[in-house]
């Protein structure tokens, strides 16, 4: 029932007189999940941290609850440096994927937290991400070259905070299906789940890092505010603003400054792109969008992120200032993770790339009536429909796509079609128009009803709400950092 590797680890336990347990589960890499899975929270588990503390490797063993004060390791190991090790590092030293970390890993210093203890037993890797082990806690001490020490902060997880959730779009346009779907669907779910607080804003001081008409700014920032109020976002459930009211963002992300080099920003896909399309425009605050973008995560300590996939590589950048913060300053940052959503990549109407609100033709807006709609996707190109099997990409594979996002019970119907030759795209076209504007129709119609006052209140007072949480991380991290 297990698999080699890891019997050969549990035979190595036996014989260091640990006592465990070996557990199966499908296939997962996050540990929460792993946890869920097993029926108990992250507070069960012990994850090991692979580190680099001064020239040599040492596992860490803590709770998955608790999180590592780097002042005391540095102390206790007699280190003057310390950092997380790297993937190439990581693998190398323990012979095991990224996520797998094994408790035990003959050769290196094992520092165990003190609050491991506390449990009687937890749950650790084992190289697999199908199996775990469940320790015995008090055992772990008999691991060759370990010891024992108080490594974590004093912070004590309270159980009854909300985690927190932040997410924004740019005033770029208005709002089209690609936003929808892949972002303020997932702000809708989040925001109606009691266990989150949700603050979501409108990033002004993203979409002046591209050229932009400052003319129309405030009336684009505006509209903004009102489609997140027609789809849904409530003030009375989440804090709703706009970036550049609280200045807090931009004093946080000077301070990631310093914990960000210059090579990182220039290497990532998203600067490229945006320097190709603006070569003018190559920028200071270009460079600095991804940690203007982690400092608006981090000053509320958001854990989730409800983003479409192409934000991905700035969640990265998000975890690791978050990581360098914590190391270099005993910070609490958390390591933010995207939340998806079923729409997280929402294709491009032309059959290239993404729905893109600079590609002309490539959107749907939320504003578009039926008929607009309807002529939008009647200029998609498509092919002679068949025999065969329906495109992996391209036009057609987008036109499915659709589909399955708005009319997934029909998808075998049109894929049938598709393979005898009979399919007729006018019917499809027809069917996908119809219901993404029954989609879109209330929005429209709630939207109408909201006045200037309104958007303006919700916005003075979001900003008054983020401001007291904002400013409490900023004075935090000035402390920690020596400003004050
Ligand atoms: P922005 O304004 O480009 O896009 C807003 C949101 O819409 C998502 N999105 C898509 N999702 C699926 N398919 C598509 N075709 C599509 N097009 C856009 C984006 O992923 C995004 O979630 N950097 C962000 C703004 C930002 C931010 C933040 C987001 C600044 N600070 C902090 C979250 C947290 C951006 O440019 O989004």
């Amino acid at each position: 029932m297990t698999d080699e590797n890891v019997q050969n680890y549990s035979e190595q336990l036996k014989e260091l007189g640990i006592e465990h347990q070996i557990l199966k589960h499908p296939h997962l890499v996050d540990a929460e999940k792993v946890q869920a899975f097993l029926g108990d929270d992250i507070s069960g588990s012990v994850p090991t941290l692979i580190m680099k503390a001064g020239d040599k490797f040492v596992a860490i063993l803590k709770r998955g609850d608790t999180r590592l004060d780097s002042a005391k390791l540095k102390k206790v190991l007699g280190a003057d440096s310390l950092r997380m090790a790297n993937k190439e590092e990581f693998e190398e030293v323990t012979g095991v994927p990224v996520g797998a970390a094994r408790v035990f890993n003959p050769g290196l210093v094992t520092v165990l937290d003190k609050n491991v203890f506390e449990k009687e037993f937890l749950n650790g890797g084992t190289g697999s991400f199908t199996l775990t082990i469940k320790y015995k806690t008090e055992d772990l001490k008999k691991i060759p070259d370990s010891l024992v020490a108080d490594i974590t902060q004093a912070v004590g997880v309270d159980v009854n905070r909300r985690r927190r959730i932040f997410a924004g779009m740019r005033p770029t346009g208005r709002l089209h299906l690609g936003n929808y779907l892949g972002s303020a669907k997932g702000m809708l779910a989040l925001q109606n789940d009691p266990k989150f607080e949700t603050i979501f804003m409108v990033v002004d001081l993203h979409g002046i890092t591209t050229p932009y008409d400052n003319t129309a700014y405030q009336e684009n920032i505006k509209n903004v505010m009102r489609d997140y109020l027609a789809v849904g976002l409530d003030p009375d459930k989440s804090i709703l603003t706009v970036q550049s009211r609280v200045p807090e963002h931009i004093e946080l992300a000077y301070l990631f400054s310093t914990v960000t080099t210059i090579a990182k920003m220039t290497h990532l896909p998203t600067f490229k792109e945006k320097v190709k399309q603006y070569p003018e425009h190559s920028t200071m605050a270009l460079l600095n969008y991804p940690v203007l973008m982690a400092a608006d995560i981090l000053v509320y300590k958001g854990e989730l992120v409800p983003v479409g996939i192409d934000q991905e590589p700035h969640i990265e950048v998000t975890r690791e200032i978050a990581r360098r913060m914590n190391q270099e300053y005993g910070t609490d940052f958390p390591e933010p993770q995207r939340f998806a959503t079923k729409g997280e990549y929402v294709p491009s109407l032309t059959g290239e790339g993404k729905m893109s609100k600079s590609v002309e033709g490539s959107y749907i807006s939320l504003t578009d009536d039926l008929q607009t709609i309807t002529a939008k996707l009647a200029k998609t190109p498509t092919d002679a429909g068949g025999p065969g099997e329906v495109p992996k990409e391209g036009p057609v594979a987008n036109l499915f796509k659709f589909t399955e996002l708005y009319k997934p019970e029909r998808l075998e119907y049109y894929a049938g079609l598709y393979g005898q030759g009979k399919l007729r795209y006018f019917e499809m076209k027809q069917e996908l128009a119809g219901a993404i504007f029954a989609d879109l129709k209330p929005i429209q119609e709630k939207r109408n009803q909201i006045t200037d006052e309104v958007v303006e209140k919700v916005i003075s007072e979001g900003a008054e709400k983020a401001r007291k949480i904002a400013s409490e991380t900023v004075a935090e991290v000035k402390k920690k950092m020596g400003l004050i």
